[in-house]
């Protein structure tokens, strides 16, 4: 429940990146001792992720409030049961450990329709350029991935980047002895975070822009030291957003520069504030927001995920703003929402030179849907009920109901807490009036 009207003062501090936690947690089953990560976010996908691993056989134990010890010894298990695996988005990556481990592995088609391949082909030609036998039984809806022969190095080229695609290439690569290379990655800087996990383990790994240069070791050193997860810039999106829409004024502590320069340009183009401090972020408003114009891309331009906040901002804009997504296809869920609420939303299709080179998802030209959307700014909201469909359009909701006027009811909140740690807590410290019930 959110009472609408109050502005985001104060502070705020950070939990450590949901894409980050979620891809450790895996690559820890390639180590041979035990692994203790710090700065662990407490959230659903995480939990989930977790209760996967106990179902392998894994030892979990949380020696502290957000810090998680991992023991990979006694994984015992190839086959990722149907109940969890189509919980957790990212359980394909066990691929990685799982063929190390047994030379097989057994995953269900992530969370998708049973009978089309959900997109993890870039996946699967890596897995086989790497020497597995990849299978897909339509009728199981499980992925059968075997290494016969064992795993080869390679130098692998992704036809598009993807940032799951190339952590668990990496990962792969590590445990294969020798130099492999792979090229056309992503460079989301979560994925620095995986490199570092690795290279305490003693694996070489060199990025050189697009290409990533692996020397695989036969086995990792354990880590003597606890590994401490980066914080999460896509929950500093949602709050600096948060602040700016309710006309606010908040400090984001464990934000960074590095991974928010592309967002903090559109906060400034935008007319707002902001102030960067050494270990944190001020985000502040200081007049009329204006209108801005965005097209999502992959690392360092404007993330995907960070689309469906800034469209609730840009409500509160003068002038037509418009966002165009790259990188999947059609991410506008959030906006039957906010129109219940007043918005004024209008769909179109931009014109694009080559749209299977422009696009990042598979583009199909039959079941193309318009991938930009122009906000009509600046609307008054007024309250409603909206139902929550995804993770990041979740949270812009309740950015939505913060700005409008009156009570609002937002259903699904569980859906938010996959990836946000106790956001009513923290947002209430803020000063949003809000309340789970
Ligand atoms: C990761 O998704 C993140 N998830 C996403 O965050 C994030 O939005 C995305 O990267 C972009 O940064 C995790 O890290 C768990 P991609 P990922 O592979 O790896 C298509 C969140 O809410 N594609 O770079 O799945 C794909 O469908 C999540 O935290 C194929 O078609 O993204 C997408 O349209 C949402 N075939 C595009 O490419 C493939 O084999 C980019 O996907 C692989 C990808």
């Amino acid at each position: 429940m959110i009472q609408g009207g109050s502005a985001l003062k104060g502070t705020v501090t950070l939990s450590g990146a949901k894409n980050v936690a979620l891809k450790l947690i895996i690559a820890s089953l390639l180590c041979e001792g035990r692994v203790v990560l710090t700065n662990v976010p407490r959230i659903g996908d995480v939990e989930e992720l977790l209760h996967l691993m106990i179902d392998l056989g894994v030892g979990i134990n949380w020696k502290d409030k957000h810090e998680l010890e991992i023991d990979p010894t006694t994984l015992k298990n190839h086959k990722v049961d149907l109940l969890y695996g189509s919980k957790t988005r990212v359980s394909f990556m066990l691929f990685a450990p799982l063929l190390h481990r047994f030379g097989r592995a057994l995953i269900p088609n992530p969370g998708g329709c049973r009978i089309g391949e959900r997109p993890i082909d870039r996946h699967i030609e890596m897995l086989r350029a790497f020497g597995a036998q990849v299978e897909y039984d339509s009728s199981t809806g499980y992925y059968s991935a075997k290494a016969n022969s064992g795993l080869k190095t390679a130098k692998f080229r992704f036809s598009k980047p993807t940032h799951t695609g190339t952590e668990l290439a990496i990962m792969l690569a590590s445990l294969i002895e020798g130099q492999s290379t792979i090229e056309n990655c992503a460079r989301e800087p979560e994925i620095d975070d995986l490199i570092a996990f690795l290279a305490m383990a003693g694996v070489k790994i060199e990025r050189n822009d697009d290409v990533i240069s692996v020397w695989g070791v036969s086995k990792l050193k354990n880590n003597k030291e606890p590994f401490t997860i980066s914080f999460d810039r896509n929950e500093a999106v949602t709050y600096a957003s948060f602040a700016l829409a309710t006309k606010g004024d908040i400090e984001i502590i464990g934000a960074s520069r590095e991974t928010l320069s592309s967002f903090i340009e559109k906060v400034r183009e935008a007319g707002a504030g902001v102030e960067e401090k050494d270990n944190s972020i001020r985000f502040f408003y200081q007049g009329p927001l204006k209108a801005t114009e965005i097209v999502t891309d992959v690392s360092p331009g404007f993330m995907t995920d960070w689309q469906a906040p800034w469209a609730v901002l840009m409500t509160q804009a003068e002038g037509v703003s418009t966002i165009h997504e790259r990188i999947f296809e059609n991410r506008f869920s959030y906006a039957p929402e906010l129109i219940k609420l007043g918005a004024k939303f209008e769909y179109f299709s931009p014109p694009v030179e080559n749209r299977e080179d422009f696009y990042h998802f598979n583009w199909k030209a039959e079941n193309a849907s318009p991938q930009a959307v122009r906000i009509y700014g600046k609307t008054k909201l007024h309250n409603g009920v909206l139902k929550v469909t995804d993770l990041r359009a979740g949270a812009t909701l309740l950015i939505a109901a913060s700005v409008a006027s009156g009570e609002s009811v937002v259903l699904g909140a569980s859906i938010i807490d996959r990836g946000y740690e106790t956001i009513e807590v923290k947002l209430r410290q803020m000063g949003a009036n809000i309340k789970r019930v």
